[in-house]
């Protein structure tokens, strides 16, 4: 360890002996999710499972809750749900990543993990950061117990990605397959078309460029995040584009996530399904997966969206922290369609449960799921007297709608075709509501912003029953 990174790890002693107590007592702290202890958070980083123990770091800007210089965060959890803050084991203090320990990814292989990040590096001039000015390293850090980092190691520049790119590629995420490694790394070329770049690997160390994955026609010009994985029997390339214009209700966003499919060997072909977007709702962006050793592939999002500060009010800002990661969420293919559904565990969460037949109106708790069945007509659920999820039968959409713009921060509504509706989950979790419609076939996230008394359900809709589940206190 160098002497920057002590230096850092005294300041962030420092910084959690401050904040200590301060955003744990904060009313809008989530229960279930995954939140920063202090500061900035976005997307999930390294999630795996290691010597049984689930591993879920993030990009963090602890001195900032409005967002600055990222480390990652690291939490650990045996089930998914309850999580513990494990502290910052990943420092911006080498040459190559200096200006930011940037999103990736993290490989188990013989009881070491392996992390592969993006050392973000601005120079100092008169720059544009697209085509000049920035680097964006490759680098491997090794941990010999999951909790600390022992060695880094700068594995690529960008002298070793194609010629036709920017300086933005970044995001490795790293797996084996075959006795072979194999890379995933976000791009935008110098066309301004985003793109994903494959790397093989014998040894985790030299990589060599195979080929690309982009749209037939041009599709935004960065993709960010990228994740290459099998799901039931499909080969699913996820990507977070930036710069896909809004077409109707799609891409309302102003990034996108989603995943297409590919048909054939990753490692030949190069074509790519139709995209769709994996959440409809307003804070969702750059998932990740890894598969839990029980061979579920799980997905954990941020529930959260960059570049939105001017528009979205996170009301927890002034009180020293801002974001959070989704649900875990279990991956499946039905239908052709990729599904999302929150991880088993979260059955043995809820302690209480309450029946609902008909029309119901009644107080919630801050972190409870409510599990609704439907005849096919319309439904309306009103949560906190102004978030407002309704299914519209006759044009088959789904809409979620912020009546009360002090509730949403600023969000308004978004809208998605889901055809005809036969069932809906909603997870709640103090400020942050997710919605799984039709088994998770369509999801909704966003975030809210609900006063202590306001919380609240209302439900109408024709033949609608299920259940409220809870915890007390
Ligand atoms: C996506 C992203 C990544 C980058 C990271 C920096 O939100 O822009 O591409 O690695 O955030 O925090």
């Amino acid at each position: 360890m160098n002497a920057l990174h002590t230096a850092w790890e005294k300041l962030i002693e420092e910084e959690s002996r401050r904040q200590k107590g301060r955003t744990d007592q904060d009313l809008w702290r989530p229960r279930l999710h995954i939140a920063p202890p202090a500061g900035w958070l976005n997307d999930p980083n390294g999630l795996c499972q290691y010597k049984g123990i689930y591993h879920a770091f993030y990009q963090l800007a602890y001195f900032q809750p409005e967002g600055g210089l990222k480390f990652w965060g690291h939490c650990t959890s045996r089930d998914l749900l309850h999580w513990e803050f494990q502290g910052v084991p990943l420092c911006p203090d080498q040459p190559f990543d200096c200006h930011g320990a940037y999103s990736g990814s993290a490989l188990i292989e013989e009881d070491q993990m392996y992390l592969f990040y993006t050392g973000n590096v601005k120079l100092l001039g008169e720059h544009d950061y697209v085509n000049t000015g920035r680097e964006s390293n490759t680098v491997m850090a090794v941990s010999s117990d999951g909790m600390r980092v022992d060695t880094k190691e700068l594995l690529m520049t960008n002298g070793d990605y194609p010629d036709d790119l920017t300086r933005h590629v970044r995001d490795p995420k790293v797996w084996k397959q075959d006795g072979r490694y194999y890379m995933v790394l976000g791009a935008r070329t110098r066309e301004d078309e985003g793109t994903v770049l494959l790397f093989s690997s014998e040894d985790k160390k030299r990589w060599n460029y195979a080929h690309r994955f982009r749209m037939e026609k041009p599709f935004g010009y960065m993709w960010e995040c990228p994740d290459l994985y099998v799901l039931d029997g499909h080969t699913v390339l996820s990507i977070s584009p930036q710069g896909v214009e809004q077409d109707g209700l799609r891409f309302a966003n102003k990034y996108q996530s989603g995943t297409c499919f590919l048909s054939g060997d990753f490692r030949v072909t190069k074509a790519l399904g139709e995209f769709r977007e994996l959440d409809g709702g307003f804070d969702f962006y750059a998932p990740q997966t890894f598969l839990a050793d029980d061979g579920r592939r799980i997905q954990i999002g941020w529930m959260g969206m960059p570049d939105m500060e001017k528009v979205y009010r996170n009301r927890t800002v002034g009180r020293g922290w801002q974001n959070m990661l989704t649900i875990p969420r279990e991956l499946s293919v039905r239908d052709g369609i990729l599904c999302q559904n929150p991880v088993r565990e979260l059955k043995e969460w809820w302690k209480e449960e309450r029946r609902i037949k008909g029309a119901y109106s009644g107080p919630l708790e801050p972190c409870c799921e409510l599990e609704l069945t439907t005849e096919g007509g319309d439904v309306k659920v009103v949560l906190a007297g102004g978030l407002v999820l309704r299914y519209e039968k006759a044009e088959g959409i789904f809409w979620m709608e912020f009546t009360d713009p002090l509730l949403g921060g600023g969000r308004d509504i978004r809208g998605r075709q889901v055809g005809a509706l036969r069932d809906l989950r909603i997870l709640v979790d103090v400020s942050g509501v997710e919605v799984f419609l039709n088994g998770g076939q369509d999801v909704f996230s966003t975030r809210f912003y609900p006063e202590k008394d306001q919380y609240h359900a209302a439900i109408e809709g024709d033949g609608i029953e299920g259940v409220l589940r809870y915890r007390e206190g």
